[in-house]
């Protein structure tokens, strides 16, 4: 179905619909399932928010990892709920690709072939507790950065599933400053483990916003479509000028030199991520890309039964109801 939809995207679209389409996004309308749109920008969304998904269900590994491990039954109950709701956020967004004619069988096939991505950030170690820490301070805080303009995305159930996500992502960024809080007013060795949590994630987290505006493939042509709200390394800069102050009120440094508030442009300057070690990330040869595609495919094939167990109960009652009205 999605391989047949890529095939007919150059036949469907006439100019004079693709202008109707276009005076639609202009004016600020939702586009909703059933209406009309070209197919460039159903396969962008499904790319977008199939990859979106996939890292909400890939970002619950590193920190599962933990959950046995929390310091204290409040810490875990904490981290519990917060892994619960990516699981959540998951299925949102699985439902909202389906709305335009994937299925979600098809999405994590595709995810676990490596035709589809999910966040890079996820394919580092979570090494020790402060990791937790630094993963929802900075990790959700940036997640939050870039979703938060979704909320007002042109596709109706994507923006509406951006709303609760955003409520949570909040949620989930303040324990992990919560984390960091007590870290850094605990022992040296634990202010120690903040510190390291925050070297270690710093660039990783910066990695999230996608690569630098003059390698972004998608951005102009998403943009003008209103699936994306802002470029890469506009919100990048908007995530190291409020996370800077953040930084400080923890008493943290982070790991760049050039981090500096530069009068004129009204933001802080600071040092771009190492992009060849970002592209080497998306394309599998991160830290932990085998570990994670293992973990999923695992879960699939051990998941096989469930699903088939549930098409068999629709099927099973599908029959009944058609006997009944048969009847
Ligand atoms: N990780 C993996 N791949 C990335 C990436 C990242 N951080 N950033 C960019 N890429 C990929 C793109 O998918 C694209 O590859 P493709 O053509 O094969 O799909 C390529 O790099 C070029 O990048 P572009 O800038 O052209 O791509 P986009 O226009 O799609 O922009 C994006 C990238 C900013 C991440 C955008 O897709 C986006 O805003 N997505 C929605 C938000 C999202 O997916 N967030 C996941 C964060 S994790 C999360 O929310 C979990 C929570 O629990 C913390």
């Amino acid at each position: 179905m999605y391989a047949q939809m890529i095939k007919s995207e150059a036949t469907e679209d006439d100019p004079q619909r693709l202008a109707e389409f276009q005076a639609r996004i202009d004016a600020g309308e939702k586009i909703e399932p059933k209406d009309w749109m070209p197919e460039g920008y159903r396969k962008t969304l499904i790319r977008q928010i199939g990859q979106h998904a996939h890292s909400e269900i890939v970002g619950q590994l590193p920190e599962g990892n933990w959950i046995t491990r929390a310091p204290t039954l409040e810490r875990k109950t904490n981290l519990l709920a917060k892994v619960q709701d990516e699981a959540g956020h998951g299925l949102y967004l699985y439902c909202a690709a389906e709305t335009l004619g994937v299925s979600r069988d098809e999405m994590t096939e595709m995810l676990l072939d490596g035709r589809m991505k999910y966040s890079s950030i996820f394919n580092y170690p979570t090494l020790t507790w402060a990791d937790m820490g630094a993963v929802g301070w900075l990790v959700d805080g940036a997640a939050i950065m870039n979703q938060v303009p979704l909320q007002r995305t042109s596709y109706g159930p994507y923006a509406r599933s951006m709303v609760r996500i955003c409520k949570e992502e909040s949620f989930h960024q303040r324990q992990g400053f919560h984390i960091m809080m007590a870290m850094v007013k605990g022992t040296e060795a634990q202010k120690r483990m903040a510190q390291d949590a925050l070297n270690r994630m710093w660039f990783p987290a910066l990695m999230m916003f996608g690569p630098s505006d003059k390698d972004s493939v998608h951005s102009s042509q998403s943009m003008a479509w209103k699936i994306k709200m802002n470029t890469n390394d506009e919100l990048r800069q908007k995530f190291v000028d409020e996370t800077k102050p953040q930084a400080d009120y923890l008493g943290l440094t982070i790991p760049d030199e050039n981090l500096k508030w530069n009068e004129e442009t009204g933001h802080y300057d600071y040092t771009e991520p190492d992009w060849n070690e970002f592209f080497e990330v998306i394309k599998g040869n991160g830290p932990c890309n085998a570990d994670r595609i293992e973990a999923r495919q695992k879960a699939w094939n051990e998941g096989a039964w469930v699903r088939d167990a549930m098409m068999a109960h629709a099927e099973k009652k599908r029959g009944a109801k058609a006997n009944g009205a048969a009847q």
